[in-house]
């Protein structure tokens, strides 16, 4: 299972990469966007947190409960991925509901 994992990394990393215009304005890519892609994928895909919305605050939590689980990770590192996922993958990330 672990190793199907890791054989599905890259792949899915680069469909990633194809696909960006969904989720992000038009303009450079968030410099925390190569490294979470870099680093979260060590372990698992973007499967694992992909449909999480959740604010910087949450997202540096997350973060920090990964180094918890073995991630070796700067703080620099930590900074730019937790800026990057609360910017990509906060809360007002998500299509806007329809008012009720
Ligand atoms: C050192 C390995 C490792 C790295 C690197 C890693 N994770 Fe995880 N992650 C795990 C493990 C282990 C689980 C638990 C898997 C399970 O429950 O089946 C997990 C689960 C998760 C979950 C769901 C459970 C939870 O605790 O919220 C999220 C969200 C998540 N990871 C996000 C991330 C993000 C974002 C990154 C990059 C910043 C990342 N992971 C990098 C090991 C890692």
């Amino acid at each position: 299972m672990k190793s199907l994992a890791f054989a599905a990394g890259p792949v899915l990393a680069a469909l990633a990469f194809a696909a960006p215009a969904c989720a992000q304005e038009a303009g450079p890519a968030h410099p925390g966007r190569a490294v979470v892609l870099s680093k979260c994928f060590q372990c698992h895909t973007d499967a694992m947190f992909r449909d999480h919305r959740q604010d910087r605050r949450g997202w540096e939590a997350t973060v920090y409960r990964m180094i918890g689980r073995g991630a070796l990770w700067t703080p620099e590192e930590i900074k730019l991925m937790a800026d990057y996922l609360g910017a990509d993958y906060g809360t007002s990330a998500k299509p806007a509901a329809a008012p009720r």
